[in-house]
């Protein structure tokens, strides 16, 4: 790589005054002899590192600062100075900003050797941030795929051995892989066997709704029916759905080709915008999905993503998402499985669910009221769609 060497009062050496604190961030003490309890978050992969430098010249010269960065065998990539501010009497009154690459064993010796012939060494080290969408249209490359619950992949999916639904399903997931920002929703059109299962789902969870969900899900559904098309005869189209919730709460909905990585989905909520699949579970086997499915959308996350508040509380867990790092992606996302997919709440001295994957599943909805029923819980009060836990 080519080094660059300028002598400038600007770009880019780090403000002076707003360098501290800021994301990437300096090293505050200078001077210490000992090795540097920070090394660790230098070390790069592949043995070597990229790392940047700010320190006073004092007495040293610059031909001898290059001596002491070959003696280590780091590669400058780029060097630039600058008047040092309080160097009224030294004999090299400049400021050195230096990004250099080194192998990861040599880090310790180099600042070591650097703090002894100069002076107020502040070290910087580019903080890496997972890539994450910046505008609306970036979700486009939000789009990968967990498969390992698909039916071609998963031996306990009930569509394993049914090739047509198979073939079916990868249509529809194909509608979504072809999305992009801005087009007009993909439009399904349900065969009668896949309405059929659709009407078995709806009837059952029907009859369940007004004594095991939660108030803002009873509002939003009665909305639903009356405005935009949910009927047990009738399977919503996307178009339509995120039309009404545009008009409730911001949100909008783009179709998904499966189930989406913690990343990706989560980036979406950040937007305001619920990644949806448009296939429906195989007809076998109704009342349970491995996968999300239109029925666990529709029915499960759509009436709640219609309440003002819930709406805000899925973007915010979207918006602490964009560039996290994995380990609080998962955070994020456990927090997200046990509230908006599997969340209860209290409301008026009894207990209600408005998680997603309880009000999409005949099965989880009637067990894990009546277990909760049967066994001591406690119940955080605030926020409002705060999870119960279990002692
Ligand atoms: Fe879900």
């Amino acid at each position: 790589m080519k080094t660059e060497v300028s002598h400038s009062d600007s770009s880019p050496l780090p403000s002076r005054s707003g360098s501290e604190g800021q994301k990437g961030s300096m090293e505050k003490e200078s001077g210490s002899p000992c090795s540097h309890p920070q090394a660790e978050k230098w070390e790069g992969k592949e043995g070597k590192t990229e790392m940047t430098v700010l320190f006073s010249l004092g007495k040293t010269s610059l031909s001898r600062i290059a001596q002491v960065f070959e003696s280590f065998e780091a590669k400058i990539h780029h060097l630039e100075t600058r008047p040092a501010p309080k160097a009224k009497n030294t004999l090299h009154p400049l400021e050195v900003f230096m990004k250099f690459e080194i192998h990861n064993s040599g880090i310790n010796l180099l600042i070591n050797s650097l703090r002894k012939v100069v002076e107020d060494v502040k070290i910087h080290w580019e903080e890496k941030v997972p890539w994450f969408p910046k505008k609306i249209q970036d979700i486009d490359k939000c789009h990968h795929v967990i498969t390992k619950f698909e039916p071609n992949f998963n031996q306990d999916h009930p569509g394993y051995t049914d090739l047509q639904y198979r073939r079916r399903r990868a249509d529809i997931m194909e509608l979504a892989f072809k999305y992009r920002d801005g087009d007009p929703l993909p439009k399904v059109e349900y065969t009668p066997q896949e309405v059929s299962t659709w009407k078995e789902i709806y009837r059952k969870l029907h009859t369940l709704y007004p004594s095991y969900a939660c108030k803002e899900f009873l509002d939003a559904f009665q909305h639903l029916e009356e405005y935009c098309g949910y009927a047990e005869d009738h399977i919503p189209q996307l178009q339509d759905v995120s039309r009404f919730l545009k008009e409730r709460t911001g949100f909008q909905l783009r179709p998904a080709a499966g189930l989406l990585s913690a990343r990706d989905f989560l980036a979406s909520l950040a937007f305001r915008v619920f990644q949806s699949t448009q296939y429906i579970r195989h007809s076998s086997s109704p009342m349970h999905s491995p996968e999300p499915d239109c029925c666990h959308e529709l029915l499960g996350h759509i009436p709640m993503l219609a309440d003002k508040e819930f709406a805000q509380f899925s973007q915010d867990i979207g918006l602490a998402s964009l560039g996290s790092c994995d380990v609080d992606i998962e955070k994020l996302a456990t927090l997200y499985w046990f509230t908006v997919e599997f969340g209860l709440c209290k409301q008026n001295g009894t207990i209600k669910a408005y998680g997603a994957g309880l009000l999409s599943s005949y099965g989880e909805l009637t067990v894990s009221l009546f277990s909760i029923l049967s066994e001591s819980f406690f119940i955080i009060p605030e926020p409002s769609f705060a999870p119960i836990i279990h002692h």
